[in-house]
């Protein structure tokens, strides 16, 4: 059989790690053939609840889990990582200004990001999950000196995919026939679903829509919202579909975007497309052998370079204030 690939899920109590250690443990991140070693990192008040989780796993006697261990240490959490989930991250709370909230993820992922550095596996693949997600992967990237820095991504998935659903709805099409859809910039309300590059059943879907103001006053704002409308329908926020593209975004990039398609990752920029280098910020990427490429020379219009700007300034200003505070 073939040896256990450590996987690391922090804030793993939390309802995003429910949703998403069970899927992970049934083989839905790395495949069938591939055995997983569960690392679970909590905050110590939250080791009870994680064990409570770790013994329902027991409880499904999945074939491919070889083993979980639960701890309140960055450094044994990510012992041997080769890819590390980092979910558990500070809310903003009423009342809380950015700096602050920047801070207080400061605190939990420089921490973490050096952890990563001094102890992971030379192959880690990081996937940032936890809110302000760019900007805490960034945290975690700087504190990680030897690690390489493309290792080190944000997730916009689940705004990739709520953008692909969104338009499957509006067109009659099936998702499976939608490609080359794109998120661009930031995991927050500015981020930019760009259909201007999609196509559906092999025609171009901005074409097909034909419908700009659906586009502007619909589409856009109701995927950058979704987050904000599954509070307010659910009284929580979105944890099965933020753990689902966590899987997905983990398992596009070991596993490959198929051939004509790519997905939506917040990755270092090299400065393509205007976004300053080194910003962590949403793109269209194509993955291949377990790497990632930026989609290189797509035309931007009038419509899409504004969107497009206006998230990347946003995150240039959240880059700005972790500077500030010294924690980049
Ligand atoms: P939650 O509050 O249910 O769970 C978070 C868990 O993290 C808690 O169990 C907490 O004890 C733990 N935690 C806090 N600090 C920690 C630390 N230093 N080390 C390890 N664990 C720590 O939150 P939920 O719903 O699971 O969401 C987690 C994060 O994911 C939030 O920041 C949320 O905003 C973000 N999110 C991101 C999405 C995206 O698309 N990028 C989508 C949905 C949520």
């Amino acid at each position: 059989p073939r040896t256990p690939v450590t996987v690391t899920v922090t804030g793993a109590a939390g309802q995003i790690g429910y949703a998403l250690l069970f899927r992970i443990a049934s083989g839905h991140l790395l495949g069938p053939d591939t055995p997983v070693r569960l690392r679970l990192l909590e905050i110590t008040p939250a080791l009870a609840a994680a064990e409570g989780t770790a013994m329902e796993l027991d409880d499904c006697a999945f074939p491919l889990l070889s083993g979980i261990d639960i701890t309140d240490d960055a450094n044994t959490a990510f012992d041997g990582t080769s890819i590390a989930l980092l979910v558990g991250a500070r809310p903003r709370t009423k009342g809380m200004e950015r700096g602050d909230l920047l801070e207080a993820n400061g605190g939990i992922f420089k921490p973490q990001g050096k952890a990563i550095n001094d102890h992971a596996a030379d192959d880690v693949k990081v996937l940032v999950v936890g809110n302000p997600a760019n900007t805490n992967a960034l945290i975690a990237q700087a504190a990680a000196p030897d690690v390489p820095a493309e290792r080190f991504t944000a997730m916009t998935r689940l705004d990739h995919n709520r953008a692909l659903s969104q338009l499957a709805k509006k067109t009659g099409a099936p998702v499976d026939e939608i490609r080359r859809l794109t998120i661009w910039g930031n995991h927050s309300a500015t981020q930019y679903p760009d259909i201007f590059h999609a196509e559906i059943a092999g025609k171009n879907a901005a074409e097909t829509v034909g419908d700009e103001k659906w586009l502007a006053e619909e589409f856009i704002p109701t995927v950058a919202k979704r987050g904000a409308a599954i509070i307010e329908a659910r009284g929580a926020s979105s944890a099965a579909s933020a753990a689902n593209a966590a899987i997905d975004h983990v398992h596009t990039w070991v596993t490959g975007t198929a051939e004509g398609d790519w997905t939506s990752m917040a990755v270092p920029s090299d400065g393509s497309y205007g976004v300053p280098e080194g910003l962590i910020s949403s793109f269209p990427v194509t993955t291949a052998g377990g790497s990632y490429s930026i989609v290189q020379g797509l035309e931007i219009n009038e419509f899409s370079r504004t969107r497009i700007d206006a998230s990347v300034r946003e995150l240039t200003e959240e880059r700005e204030a972790v500077r500030g505070l010294g924690l980049i």
